[in-house]
């Protein structure tokens, strides 16, 4: 299974335009290398951004950045994992700079080399159609395909008994909604939490505030489906923004205190002024969602000078994928942390229609099945 490989895949060609699913060439594992046989794979913002054109991968690409699967084979200097391994593939990273040594490999210095570079380090590609390279590698993976192969910082061994076919989306959406609450906010029990934009990082936000024992947990969106999907993973308020006084209702639920914790998903300008005016002494505002290079947000620093308030950005949760996906699991399987409510199943045939439907807001986390027909 180390050999050249003929694999199915979604080939992102041009910007804007629907993915091809077509047969590529898969050539061998490297030494630093596993070949992933992908079982599923989930569909995250970030894999529409690259389509837009919006990040800096070259095209034509194999996209998908959340995979989970089964090891084939392993590179001869690989340690961490076995042939027969169940794994959920995460973002990359060098492992070597200051960051990655310090455990921050969140804020890889390389991470854009690593995640968007399309390429191995060598510059070559793991994937080819009839001599042209293809980019691979995304995020360390590529996941929109049958097998993959996929650098050993990316890999992350979980236990057998957890359905593969759920686990695509804990390698990157459900790790940074969930990991900015867990890791990086880590709020005290009876917090006041805020989230703006209930998608599936929004979504995992809410769950892990519940996990950490906030007691008021707002979901702000534009969609009535997705506010009740908030409240039904523990949201306490929820407010659809579209025509509201997002400050005016924030602060009337937190009883004029204004919020301690606001997370923003959506990147929009007035969404993150309007966070930072509702939080409270000392709250906390982070941004997790993307925005193109270049968009500014015009925060009031007159009078909010005195509430000693912090605005920070956060990225992949601030986890360590290796040590934060298996306590994900262990909390979902204490019934504490039910993320496979937010996924909708597709074959990889449908995988324009996936993303449609993320687009729509009918679907939180569509998740690609390799082996569906
Ligand atoms: N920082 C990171 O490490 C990291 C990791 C993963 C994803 N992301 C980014 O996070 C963002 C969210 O990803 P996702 O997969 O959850 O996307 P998503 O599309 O599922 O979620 C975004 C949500 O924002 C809502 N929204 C849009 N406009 C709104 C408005 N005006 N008011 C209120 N809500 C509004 C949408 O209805 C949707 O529910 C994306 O930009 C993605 O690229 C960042
Ligand atoms: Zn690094
Ligand atoms: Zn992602």
């Amino acid at each position: 299974m180390n050999a050249p490989l003929r694999v199915t895949a979604a080939v992102a060609r041009e910007h804007g335009q629907s993915l091809l699913v077509e047969e590529l060439d898969l050539d061998e594992v490297r030494p630093n290398e596993v070949r992933v046989r992908i079982v599923s794979a989930g569909v995250c913002n970030t894999d529409a951004h690259v389509i837009a054109g919006m990040m800096p991968t070259p095209l034509p690409a194999v996209l998908g950045h959340e995979g989970a699967g089964i090891v084939e084979a392993v590179g001869s200097g690989v340690r961490s994992v076995s042939v027969g391994d169940h794994v959920v593939l995460a973002a990359a990273y060098c492992g070597v700079c200051r960051r990655c040594r310090a455990g921050e490999m969140a804020y890889c210095e390389n991470l854009f080399a690593e995640d968007f570079g399309g390429r191995r380090r060598d510059g070559s590609t793991s994937l080819s159609k009839d001599g042209q390279q293809v980019s691979s590698h995304f995020f360390g993976q590529s996941s929109f395909a049958t097998y993959a192969n996929v650098v050993e910082e990316s890999v992350v061994r979980v236990d057998p008994d957890v359905p593969l076919e759920h686990l695509g989306p804990l390698g990157c959406g459900i790790n940074t909604g969930a990991g900015t609450v867990l890791n990086e906010l880590r709020p005290p029990a009876g917090s006041s939490l805020v989230v703006f934009g209930t998608g599936a990082v929004g979504a995992a936000a809410i769950m892990a505030a519940v996990v950490a024992g906030c007691t008021t947990i707002i979901a702000v969106d534009i969609v009535d489906s997705r506010l009740e999907l908030a409240r039904e993973l523990g949201a306490t308020h929820t407010i659809n923004s579209q025509g509201a006084d997002i400050v005016a209702e924030l602060k009337a639920i937190t009883a004029g205190d204004g919020v301690n914790y606001a997370i923003d998903t959506t990147a929009r300008p007035e969404l993150l002024r309007a966070a930072a005016d509702a939080l409270a002494v000392r709250g906390t505002l982070v941004l997790v969602g993307a925005a193109p290079s270049g968009r500014e947000v015009p925060f009031e620093i007159g009078d909010s000078l005195i509430k000693g308030w912090t605005f920070k950005t956060v990225v992949q949760g601030s986890s360590v994928p290796q040590v934060f996906i298996p306590h994900l699991i262990d909390l979902w399987r204490a019934g504490r942390f039910p993320f496979e409510k937010l996924i909708g199943e597709y074959s990889l045939d449908q995988i324009n229609t996936a993303f449609e439907d993320s687009r729509a807001g009918t679907t939180v986390k569509p998740v690609i099945l390799m082996d569906a027909a």
